[in-house]
């Protein structure tokens, strides 16, 4: 069986840098309070007139220009997104429009933070099956936009971005060796957008009631946050006879730094072995994972044959993992 390999990585950020202190003159909150719970001194904002499907193709662009791949060689755009353009069509769709990947079949995956692990266990098993031989995934957000800016409690978390790799199938050792998906839906009203969908329809009193705009109880997030990923990338790495020791880059969910210093710590790991850049774009969501891969990437700090891990955790609640040998 061939083995999906990563061939090329991107991403984009929007240009808008948002700091903690411009936060502190929009809700009552300080730099302090947050640096000191979540790690994060900044993030990003997408301008006026930017969109989801934007980000993602700037990404995309980038990916598949490191990659050597055109556009009209990709079998499929998989987007992985819940702040997407429309409810629908699909984000995914625009994107493969605006690249020109016409002969791309193209479609979203949704599970919050977790969106781009997910969209690539899609792009792997596309490419495992023998059904496509070149796959664009994308992880995308405009969080900054599902966000209520009178709720301190969570409008601080938030960033917008995008990250994107060109998987290939290709014979031999490289690639991603494995993946891991789970949920749990009986916690999905601890991390949700209420509106608006069947169960509350589009209305003024939903706007007035704050419907359209992400609610969570951050305490209960945070707890199974650090039990699930540490526990998905302890499955990964037994699954394929590793240990925490064997792992060049541990690469997990942006989501704040005391989740990923907690799981690191629970897995053993060195700081060495952790990236995080959490501090300059806040938690983007499904775009977190892809953004950090692309920086690792062209920083150099992964060379080949180095052995990654990506773990993430979302609402739902979703989590998997991707082991790769670079
Ligand atoms: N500025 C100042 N004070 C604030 C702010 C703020 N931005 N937000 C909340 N507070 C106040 C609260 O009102 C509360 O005040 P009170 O005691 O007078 O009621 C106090 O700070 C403590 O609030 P807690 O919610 O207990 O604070 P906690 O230490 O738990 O930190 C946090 C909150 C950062 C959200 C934490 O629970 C967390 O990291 N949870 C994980 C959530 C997460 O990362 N979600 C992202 C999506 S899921 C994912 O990506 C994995």
């Amino acid at each position: 069986m061939k083995k999906a390999r990563i061939i090329g990585t991107g991403s984009y950020l929007p240009a808008k840098i948002v700091t903690n202190a411009d936060l502190e003159k929009i809700v009552d909150t300080s730099d302090e309070w947050i640096f000191t719970r979540t790690g994060i001194r900044e993030r990003r904002m997408a301008a006026e007139g930017e969109f989801t499907s934007d980000l993602a193709s700037r990404a995309a662009e980038r990916a598949l220009q490191m990659a050597g791949v055109g556009a009209a060689d990709l079998d499929a755009v998989i987007v992985g997104t819940i702040t997407g353009d429309f409810p629908w069509p699909a984000t995914a769709c625009l994107v493969q429009h605006q690249l020109g990947a016409k002969n791309a079949f193209a479609f979203d995956v949704s599970a919050a933070c977790s969106g781009f692990v997910y969209a690539l266990d899609a792009g792997v098993r596309q490419i495992q099956s023998g059904a496509a031989k070149r796959i664009l995934v994308i992880g995308a957000e405009v969080f900054t936009r599902a966000v209520d800016w009178q709720d301190r409690n969570t409008c601080v978390l938030f960033g917008d971005g995008a990250g994107a790799v060109v998987l290939e199938a290709q014979e031999g050792d490289h690639g991603v060796l494995s993946t891991h998906l789970h949920t749990d839906g009986s916690y999905w009203d601890l991390l949700y957008q209420a509106g608006f969908g069947s169960r509350h329809p589009a209305s003024i009193e939903g706007i007035n009631a704050r419907l359209p705009y992400l609610k969570m109880q951050g305490n209960e997030v945070f707890k199974v946050a650090v039990r699930s990923l540490h526990e998905v990338a302890v499955e990964a790495l037994e699954a394929n006879g590793f240990t925490a020791a064997d792992l060049d880059l541990f690469i997990p969910h942006q989501a704040n730094r005391r989740i990923l210093e907690a799981t690191a710590k629970r897995l053993g790991l060195t700081d060495e072995q952790v990236f995080m850049n959490v501090h300059k774009y806040g938690n983007t969501s499904g775009a977190s994972i892809p953004i950090a891969l692309d920086e690792a990437n062209r920083s150099g700090r992964i060379k080949e044959g180095d052995l990654l891990l990506l773990d993430a955790f979302g609402g739902g609640f979703t989590w998997g993992s991707a082991l790769v040998r670079w």
